[in-house]
């Protein structure tokens, strides 16, 4: 049996990454840095780095009542090992939550003008990935320092300028906003330094992942066994 890889490789006193020697990072590239390298084989320039860092700091966690962390933590509170929790967590992710980045990706390079685009998506009910939040109504204010970072490092980004356009036109379709979210936001973002939609929900779960431990944790640590929905907070309406 014959296994090939690209992406790194064992040796007896160090271990090469893309080509790289793993010891000439340690200590001297930041986490994110070497996580953008190990992704994508590319060394990030210093406008990349700073945004790459910032896009896995917004999504590290988000509260306790996110579907992620709430999965983690019943799983955590009926007597399970921390990474079967922490994996309940990563399963929780879907379309709608985190995995929205790498449908936003697919949906934004298919974007040619971005008001016939949402024109037709809402007029024909599909879902614009990237766009919408439970909470947040009038911005996500992840995305707002996202965008502001950009302006910061005067960084150009072809595909949050096209996400915003599309925002906009939303808002002028519907008469209400439906906020580019954070996941729209990386999405773009992630477009821009040239990764490819199936990184997307990696992306996530490399940046929510030391939330989901730490819910967990705490969990097990300040919690009694077995959570459960209160009877009071479920409608029977069946027969
Ligand atoms: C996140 C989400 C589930 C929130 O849903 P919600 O709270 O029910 O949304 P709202 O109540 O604000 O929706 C208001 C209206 O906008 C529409 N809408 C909301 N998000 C939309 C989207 N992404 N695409 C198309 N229409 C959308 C709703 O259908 C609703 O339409 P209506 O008034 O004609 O019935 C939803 O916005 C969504 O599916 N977004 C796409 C997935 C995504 O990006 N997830 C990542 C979140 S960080």
């Amino acid at each position: 049996m014959e296994f090939k890889t690209a992406v790194s490789k064992m040796t007896e006193n160090d271990l090469i990454i893309r080509g790289k020697k793993h010891s000439d990072m340690i200590g001297n590239w930041p986490f994110s840095k070497t996580i953008f390298f190990l992704l994508s084989g590319k060394e990030p320039d210093k406008k990349e780095a700073a945004l790459f860092d910032a896009m896995l700091t917004t999504v590290i966690d988000h509260g306790m009542g996110t579907a992620s962390s709430m999965a983690t933590r019943f799983v955590a509170s009926t007597g399970n090992s921390l990474n079967t929790a922490v994996a309940g967590g990563v399963l929780a992710l879907g379309d709608y939550h985190g995995g929205a980045i790498e449908k936003a990706m697919c949906l934004f390079t298919e974007v040619d003008k971005p008001a016939a685009f949402v024109k037709d998506a809402l007029e024909n009910k599909k879902v614009l990935y990237g766009f919408g939040h439970k909470v947040y109504k009038i911005q996500d204010p992840r995305t707002a320092h996202l965008v502001a970072l950009c302006k910061k490092e005067g960084y150009v980004s072809k595909y949050l300028t096209l996400a915003l356009e599309m925002e906009k036109a939303i808002e002028e379709l519907k008469g209400k906003k439906i906020v580019l979210n954070v996941d729209g936001a990386i999405a773009a973002l992630l477009l821009d330094m040239g990764f490819a939609p199936e990184m997307g929900k990696g992306f996530f779960i490399i940046g929510r992942t030391p939330g989901l431990v730490v819910q967990a944790v705490e969990e097990q640590a300040r919690e009694k066994p077995v959570r459960r929905v209160s009877e009071d907070d479920i409608t029977y309406d069946g027969k």
